[in-house]
């Protein structure tokens, strides 16, 4: 028999079924609670609340795990790419070879913008954020293939993928020459995602350029790890606005806002300015980790801490382990690595840290990697919402594909006045 709780209100006895998945975590089924009781729950900032049942990821943030559809992010890490998990993550399953091949195939033939999008560019001043320009442009997309967008139909959502995965390094390679004031480059099918992506970045028509392998490799793993991680903010986000059946680009173009805010995605930005204000402050990073303690100081440290993970982030060990491979194939010297070493070591045996169980999270070394490629400050939230796209897709998907989704609309408690009358302007 299923588990139940049973609660005891106003004199009425209510069952409540118990929900367990797979991996044994249990959930307190309230979807009649209100019908039942005339209650709600309230939750601020859903700490407890399961918004669906999801068979994308796994996440257990006691114990640092983390898998996409069961498959471990270290095996991710070692032998996929980013390619590769994102069919993983939408589809359900690792792409057979001939499966690979045409997703492949697809993406690629998909990469040049309409000429047109160009124009969008000129109207964004020179120093925009990358952030606001992806958003904006993921969004203008959906004006440009009005035929396909209607969330129902499979083969409009088939193409909406495609192309959102096709153009969207092509949109962001295109916000950073903006700011440069350089060319555009157009994209090169002969090249593989990544490779393609540094190429559009990076080069100019005046000089020839050849992609450094070990940089193509390092952002196929950044990618891969952070191509989901099941209902965290900016998922929850292309989930509920993708409930009001709202078009593919758009639920997205709501995702890459919210991962923009410092404490989600934008926290890796916040990570670079945090270590070079750590420097200038001669390296003081004892000052820095008491400021943290400080409970009258509002400083934070950036790159610690998650509202899951309770223990060390699995994906921060593997970008420790790339940080060093990466910096030292490229033969960096990133004084701002021994800092990030120093407040990590500090931190980890400090009480404060331990006993709220503050750990590095994946933000704290991908900034490092990014900068010592050279992509500059401002791409880096931009580069994360590249990896996470295939989780909002295969989010939005899944959604779409259940037939017990409701449109996203939560309750309140309301705190205001109770009836009263209006007083004319004179009057007040
Ligand atoms: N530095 C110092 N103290 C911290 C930090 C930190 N980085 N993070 C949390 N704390 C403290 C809080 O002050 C709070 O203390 P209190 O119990 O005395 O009030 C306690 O630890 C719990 O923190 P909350 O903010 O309540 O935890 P929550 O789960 O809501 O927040 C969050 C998680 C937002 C990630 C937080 O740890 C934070 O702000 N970290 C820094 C920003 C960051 O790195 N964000 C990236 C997250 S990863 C990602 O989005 C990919």
């Amino acid at each position: 028999m299923n588990a139940r709780v049973t609660m005891d209100t106003d004199g009425k006895r209510v069952d409540l079924p118990v929900i367990t998945g797979t991996e044994g975590e249990r959930g307190l089924d309230v979807s009649r609670l209100r019908e039942q009781t005339g209650m709600i729950t309230l939750d601020p900032g859903y700490v407890n609340t399961g918004s669906c049942t999801s068979s994308i990821t796994f996440l257990d943030g006691d114990r640092g795990i983390l898998r996409y559809r069961g498959i471990p992010i270290e095996e991710l890490a070692n032998r996929s790419n980013f390619l590769e998990t994102a069919f993983l993550l939408i589809y359900g399953q690792l792409p057979k070879e001939d499966e690979f091949r045409s997703f492949v195939e697809v993406i690629t033939r998909h990469t040049m913008l309409h000429e047109d999008v160009k124009r969008f560019y000129d109207g964004f001043p020179k120093d925009a954020h990358p952030m606001a320009i992806l958003s904006a442009v993921i969004g203008a997309l959906s004006t440009f293939y009005q035929d396909s967008q209607d969330p129902t139909n499979p083969e409009h959502v088939e193409i909406s993928i495609h192309r959102l995965i096709a153009k969207v390094p092509t949109i962001a390679a295109y916000s950073y020459k903006k700011s440069l004031g350089q060319p555009f480059v157009y994209p090169d099918n002969a090249l593989e995602y990544c490779s393609n992506f540094l190429r559009m970045m990076f080069s100019i028509p005046a000089e020839p350029y050849s992609v450094n392998p070990t940089i193509a490799k390092a952002l196929h793993l950044l990618f891969i790890l952070h191509a989901d991680h099941e209902q965290n903010c900016s998922t929850s986000t292309v989930r509920l606005v993708g409930s009001s059946h709202a078009n593919l680009f758009a639920s997205v173009a709501a995702g890459v806002y919210a991962l923009w805010g410092p404490q989600h995605g934008g926290a890796n930005q916040k990570v670079i300015e945090m270590l070079e204000r750590i420097r200038a402050d001669d390296g003081n990073v004892r000052k820095y980790v008491e400021m943290a303690r400080d409970k009258n100081n509002p400083f934070r440290l950036f790159g610690f801490g998650h509202r899951v993970y309770k223990n060390y982030d699995p994906r921060a060990l593997i970008l420790k382990k790339a940080c060093d491979e990466v910096l030292g194939t490229l033969g960096t010297q990133d004084p701002l690595v021994d800092i990030a070493k120093q407040i990590e070591e500090i931190a980890l045996q400090d009480d404060f840290f331990l006993s709220k169980k503050l750990y590095p999270n994946v933000d704290f070394y991908s900034g490092i990697i990014y900068k010592a490629i050279g992509f500059p400050v401002n791409m880096f939230t931009v580069l994360f919402a590249m990896g996470r796209l295939p989780g909002w897709i295969a989010h939005w998907r899944e959604m779409m594909a259940d037939p017990k989704v409701k449109i996203g609309r939560p309750r309140q408690i309301y705190t205001g006045p109770t009836q009263r009358e209006y007083v004319a302007i004179e009057a007040r």
